[in-house]
C-alpha cells in the first residue's frame, strides 16, 4: 500500500476502534484508573516503564499514545508529558482520560513518521505497540532528532521472529486479535536499522510459554507459565528471540 493510503487506513481503523470503545467511557468516572491497572495489564509494561527511571520534571513524549493511560501514569509521576497520535478518536479518549484523572498533558495530532517537535525536545520517550505500525526508515530519524542527547526511549512491541507464533497470528482466532492491514510485528532487521542510528539499543523478550495466555486467559496456569518464562529467559537469553513481545531500550 502507498504511504498516504497506509496512514489513512491506520487512522480510519483506530478512529473506528475508538468509536467502539467510547460507549464504555460515557461517564468520566469510568476513565479514572489506578496506575497498577495499567502497569499490570501486560507483563512487560511495569519493567518497561521502570527503564525510564525517575521522570519527575522531565519532558516525556508518549509516542502513539492511543487511550493515553501511559501518559496519565507518567504525568502522575511528575513528568511534563506531551502525547501524540494519528487518531482523532483515540486523542479524544486520551484527553477525556487526562481530565478525569486530573492531570495536565499536551495532546497533539501527529504522524509518527513526521514529528512536529523541535530538535532535542524530549528527555524521555515512551511508546507501546506503535513502532510496528510505522515505516521505521521514516520514523527513526525523527525519533533521533527529537530525543535529547543522553535521553532514553523505551518501546514495547510485538515481536515477529517466532515462525510458529507468526503462523498462529495469521491463522488462529483468539480474543482481541483486531489488526490494521499494514501493521507487522517488529523484526530483527528493523532493530538492526535502529542500531545504525542509536549507539545503544537493548532488547528484552517477554512471554515465551506464557504467550498461551492469549488463548487460555489469565489464571493460575498463566502465573505458572510466567514463572517458567522468568527462569528460562534468564538462563537461556537466546530464547528471547522467540518471545511474543520485546521491550526496546534506546539511548542517544
Ligand atoms: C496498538 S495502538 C497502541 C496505543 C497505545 N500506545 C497503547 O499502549 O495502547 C497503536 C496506536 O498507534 C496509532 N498510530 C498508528 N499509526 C500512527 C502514525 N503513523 N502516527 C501516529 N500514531 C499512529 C494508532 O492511532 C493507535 O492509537
Amino acid at each position: 500500500m502507498l504511504a498516504p493510503d497506509r496512514l489513512k487506513s491506520e487512522q480510519a481503523f483506530h478512529d473506528r476502534q475508538a468509536r467502539e470503545r467510547s460507549i464504555h467511557f460515557q461517564q468520566s468516572e469510568s476513565l479514572v484508573f489506578a496506575d497498577d491497572a495499567y502497569l499490570d495489564h501486560e507483563t512487560w509494561v511495569r519493567p518497561a516503564l521502570q527503564q525510564l527511571g525517575d521522570v519527575r520534571d522531565q519532558t516525556v513524549l508518549d509516542f502513539g499514545c492511543g487511550h493515553g493511560m501511559a501518559a496519565v501514569v507518567l504525568a502522575r509521576r511528575g513528568a511534563r508529558v506531551t502525547a501524540f497520535d494519528l487518531s482523532h478518536g483515540y486523542l479524544d479518549e486520551a484527553r477525556a482520560r487526562a481530565r478525569a484523572n486530573q492531570v495536565h498533558i499536551d495532546f497533539v495530532k501527529a504522524d509518527g513518521e513526521r514529528l512536529p517537535f523541535a530538535d532535542h525536545s524530549f528527555q524521555a520517550i515512551w511508546g507501546c505497540a506503535i513502532l510496528h505500525h510505522l515505516d521505521l526508515e521514516k520514523a527513526g530519524p525523527g525519533l533521533l532528532r527529537v530525543l535529547r542527547p543522553g535521553g532514553i526511549a523505551v518501546f514495547c512491541e510485538p515481536w515477529g521472529e517466532n515462525p510458529l507464533l507468526n503462523w498462529a497470528r495469521q491463522n488462529l482466532p483468539y480474543p482481541g486479535k483486531g489488526r490494521t492491514a499494514d501493521e507487522q510485528p517488529l523484526r530483527k532487521s528493523q532493530v538492526d536499522y535502529l542500531r545504525t542510528l542509536f549507539p545503544h539499543v537493548h532488547l528484552q523478550g517477554f512471554q515465551l510459554l506464557s504467550m498461551a495466555r492469549r488463548v487460555l486467559g489469565k489464571g493460575r496456569l498463566c502465573t505458572g507459565l510466567d514463572w517458567c518464562d522468568r527462569q528460562l529467559l534468564e538462563r537461556v537469553p537466546r530464547l528471547q528471540h522467540f518471545c511474543r513481545y520485546v521491550v526496546l531500550t534506546i539511548q542517544k
